[in-house]
């Protein structure tokens, strides 16, 4: 049953196991076209890279699954509900997070409680900043979380003091909060050590199989170690689909992006 379902997400007709659907999605800017006509499929549990060169329109297609803009046209089914109209935290409610480039981290605070304090916003519908009473079970969970996005050994740490890699780490932690489905990571390699790189990868390969994701990214490197399925954009269109071996070999893919053509 499983088996079929999954199938049919990968021919693109509507299933009910796909975490989300994009039908002919387009976002105009005045006269700009920044993504037209976007129509993929993303299964629960898929871990899907978004690649194409500055400018292809990468962000704005996150900013539309999120609702943080509305598409021109086009439909946005999540978790088999059309959420097209939908405001952001409603799809939030729904499973659905991001990262931002730019952080929200609260530098004042540890580690500990910025997680904390996201559980808490999460569990209780709003922010609140009630400090961590001993026995919570948000405490607990908020241990796992820095846990998973392996910071523990930093968990009263100051956010101000931390390594800017450390930073975007629990930026990833703060996105776990909750009960998510599907995350989408907006270049979360850009400005990391190669050694910050190889443990996003570890922290990336090892989330929850429940949990998808779909992560831009420029590193081609970490894009193809994290991703089972890539999605190519080019002028604000998909240009290629396939998994991360057929995108590295495609001469079409080779020519416009690893070319050189990509800033
Ligand atoms: N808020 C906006 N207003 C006007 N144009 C925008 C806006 N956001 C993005 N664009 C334009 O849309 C196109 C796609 O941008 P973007 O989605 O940021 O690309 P990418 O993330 O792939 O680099 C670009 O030409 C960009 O200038
Ligand atoms: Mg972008």
């Amino acid at each position: 049953m499983a088996i079929v379902a999954a199938t049919a997400g990968r021919l693109g007709s509507v299933s009910t196991d796909a975490a989300l659907e994009l039908r002919g999605v387009t976002k105009m800017f005045g006269a700009l076209a920044a993504i037209g006509d976007v129509t993929m499929t993303v299964r629960a549990g898929e871990r899907r890279a978004v690649l194409g060169s500055n400018g292809a329109g990468k962000t704005t297609l996150f900013n539309c699954i999120t609702g943080d803009f509305l598409p021109t046209s086009g439909t946005i089914r999540l978790f088999g509900e059309d959420v097209t109209r939908f405001p952001a935290h409603e799809r939030i409610r729904r499973g659905l997070r991001r990262t931002y480039q730019i952080s929200l981290l609260l530098g004042g605070l540890t580690v500990a409680d910025n997680v904390y304090l996201a559980c808490r916003g999460v569990s209780r519908g709003r922010f609140s900043l009630l400090r961590p009473r001993r026995g919570d079970v948000l405490v607990a969970r908020a241990a796992e979380l820095i846990e998973a996005v392996h910071l523990t050994a930093s968990s009263q740490t100051l956010v101000s003091e931390l390594s800017y890699g450390q930073q975007r780490q629990l930026e990833i932690a703060l996105a776990l909060a909750g009960a998510p489905r599907l995350i989408l990571f907006d270049e979360p390699a850009a400005g990391l050590s190669p050694t910050e790189r190889a443990e996003l990868v570890a922290i990336l390969t090892g989330l929850p199989p429940h949990i998808g994701f779909i992560i831009i990214e420029h590193d081609m490197d970490v894009a193809l170690r994290v991703a089972e399925s890539v999605t190519m954009m080019h002028n604000g269109r998909i240009f290629k689909e396939g998994t991360p071996a057929e995108i590295e070999n495609d001469p079409e893919v080779q020519e416009l992006y690893l070319g050189g053509g990509h800033g």
